[in-house]
């Protein structure tokens, strides 16, 4: 059997990290997909992986890190950012959501299209993006969930529109083996969020690497935690 190989981008720090050395303990050819070379390195040594200079937000960046793989069984869009700082919706400068939306979306997209071949010549690949439950539509509508009392405005929205784009890829490769889902990690304790999560990292990473490692006859556009399914 031929070793399959994995990109997770954002995968030098965070759930990005843990899902890399989840997926490597595996058994997976893991490339660490980072913007920064020296951290990248580093992590990408510490867990036996290889590392991928990616800025998802840099066409020149993606193309040359799309040029180096001839084939990738999983692709994980895990680079995100959260900007607020607790800004409220009405003091939310339009930059901030332009500059969320160029990585927690845009990149999602461009990373994607670019690896779309690479993807095609893998026997049954399989995309996971990260999501949040901050984006789910259905917890932020209701006002008594503990969701809606976080209205990161640019955040949160974006994550929104990654789902709707998860599910757009997912029904344009509905008829190939390529399965495209959307993991929720839960609140996890990372940089993201100045580690005020009360889930570590590898609990966060489980949803991601479950969806990554699906068999044939597993969900595509679907968005699932570890515990299953999670409302739009
Ligand atoms: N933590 C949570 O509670 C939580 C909950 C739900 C969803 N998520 C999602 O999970 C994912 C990982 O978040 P995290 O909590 O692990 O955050 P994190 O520790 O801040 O890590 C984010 C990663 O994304 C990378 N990144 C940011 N901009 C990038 C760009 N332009 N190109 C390439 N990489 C870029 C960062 O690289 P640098 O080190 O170079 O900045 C870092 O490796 C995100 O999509 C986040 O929205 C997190």
């Amino acid at each position: 059997m031929t070793t399959k190989t994995a990109l997770v981008t954002g995968a030098n720090k965070g759930i990005g990290l843990e899902i890399a050395r989840q997926l490597r303990a595996l058994g997976l050819h893991v490339l660490v997909g980072a913007r920064d070379p020296l951290r990248g390195k580093e992590a990408a040594t510490a867990i036996g992986a290889e590392f991928l200079q990616l800025d998802v937000t840099d066409p020149d960046s993606i193309a040359a890190a799309a040029g180096q793989v001839e084939v990738l069984d999983v692709l994980v869009n895990n680079a995100g950012i959260l900007l607020e700082r607790g800004a409220l919706p009405s003091a939310t400068p339009v930059a901030m959501l332009r500059e969320t939306f160029e990585v927690n979306v845009l990149g999602v997209v461009a990373v994607t299209n670019a690896f779309l071949p690479a993807l095609r010549r893998a026997p049954s690949a399989r995309i996971v993006n990260l999501g949040s439950g901050l984006g789910s539509l259905a917890f932020t509508a209701d006002p008594s969930h503990v969701y809606a009392q976080n209205p990161l405005l640019a955040y949160n929205s974006s994550k929104t529109a990654l789902a709707a784009v998860t599910l757009s890829y997912a029904n344009e490769l509905r008829s190939t083996p390529i399965k495209v889902n959307l993991a929720d990690p839960g609140y996890c304790a990372t940089d993201l969020n100045f580690h005020s999560g009360p889930r570590t990292p590898t609990q966060g990473a489980t949803a991601a690497v479950r969806l990554a490692t699906l068999p044939d006859d597993g969900p595509t556009g679907a968005f699932h935690d570890e515990d299953g399914v999670v409302p739009w």
